[in-house]
């Protein structure tokens, strides 16, 4: 038996802030933000933290399967922005939704957490789990530097995840790869601590999120394209064949340059950057969940998807799936 994905739900906050209302708290205009990033409105938190989102992502899976939490064997939540370090976010949701047998852990891996996290419950349920929950999860607003203009707009808050059981009798991973260049790793920065105890004082990088946005640009329009044509080689299938492609929603003429360089149709590369902004390891599973809403995905019909998730670490990766 191979996994599938066999529910999608998201959740943000209630409360969205336009690129108009962000230009009066800073020098930018929409037109500066939407000419550069595709990005309108983005969901912020006035106070949910990031397992309060990934509890209401899990409790929606439960309820659209009618599952009792006690029958999930794992629970894994791609975050950079938990709660805390101790406990994980993964643990928060267990213990909030009953899920008494899941062992339950976070997964750090930026902007690639969903695919990271989602290859790696496959091969969970490939060596014998049967269902567990995979969730991408972030309160991006919390470790955003609200003075600076150059970051603080592109980001935004929200959650999604998939319900994955041990239900089919066709693979789910066509092909993969997932790929880390850590020596690229000072590029995008966030969360350092520096060593700070009575035998040392070592400050770390900033802790809000720093980014070298050219060098990113540079490094997602050149290394992301390669890996998906690499997942199409191993495949052995033409990008024609591909039905749709749910990339990481950083930016929208990032996806403009990916689809050209790899020759694929740019209306296959669905969007939501527009209402979301980039909600980090959440981006993914939310235009999952959304698409899937919408009718232009189905679960249960083998559409041939990828999924490329790239950012912080550096990290990349792609997952050639079956719906
Ligand atoms: N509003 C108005 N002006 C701004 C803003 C803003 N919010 N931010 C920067 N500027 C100004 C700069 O100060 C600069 O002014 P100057 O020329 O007077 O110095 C000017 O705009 C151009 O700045 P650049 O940084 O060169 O702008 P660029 O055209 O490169 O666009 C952007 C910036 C959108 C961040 C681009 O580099 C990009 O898309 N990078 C990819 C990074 C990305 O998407 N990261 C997301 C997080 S990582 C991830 O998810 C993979």
């Amino acid at each position: 038996m191979f996994a599938k994905i066999t529910a999608a739900a998201h959740a943000c906050p209630s409360h969205i802030v336009s690129n108009d209302q962000l230009s009066t708290i800073m020098d930018t205009s929409d037109e500066w933000i939407f000419s550069r990033t595709g990005i309108k409105n983005r969901h912020i938190s006035t106070g949910e933290d990031t397992s309060d989102l990934a509890i209401k992502v899990a409790q929606k899976l439960l309820d659209q399967k009618g599952l009792d939490a006690s029958e999930l064997d794992f629970i894994i939540v791609a975050t950079i922005t938990p709660d805390s370090q101790m406990p994980s976010v993964a643990a928060r949701v267990q213990a909030a939704i009953g899920a008494e047998r899941a062992f339950a852990y976070d997964l750090v891996a930026a902007c690639s957490g969903f695919v990271f996290a989602l290859s790696t419950a496959e091969k969970l349920i490939l060596a014998g789990q049967q269902k567990g929950l995979v969730i991408g999860a972030e309160v991006f607003s919390k470790i955003l530097d609200w003075s600076d203009r150059s970051t603080a707009v592109l980001f935004g808050d929200g959650a999604g995840g998939v319900l994955l059981e041990n239900a089919s009798s066709t693979p789910f991973v066509i092909a993969e790869e997932l790929r880390t260049d850590g020596s690229r790793g000072d590029k995008l920065t966030s969360g350092a601590t520096g060593v700070h105890s009575p035998f040392a004082q070592v400050d770390g990088p900033k802790a809000s999120i720093q980014m070298d946005g050219r060098a990113i640009f540079d490094f997602a329009t050149r290394d992301v394209p390669k890996n998906m044509l690499s997942v199409l080689t191993k495949a052995q299938l033409a990008v024609e064949e591909v039905d749709y492609f749910l990339l990481h929603q950083a930016n929208s003429r990032i996806l403009d340059k990916m689809a050209k360089k790899i020759g694929a149709d740019r209306h296959k590369f669905l969007q939501n950057m527009a209402e979301y902004g980039n909600t980090s390891a959440a981006s993914i599973p939310i235009l999952l969940s959304e698409s899937i809403e919408s009718g232009k995905l189905s679960l249960g019909i083998n559409q041939k998807i990828i999924l490329s998730g790239f950012g912080g670490g550096l990290t990349w990766g792609t997952m050639l799936i079956q719906l």
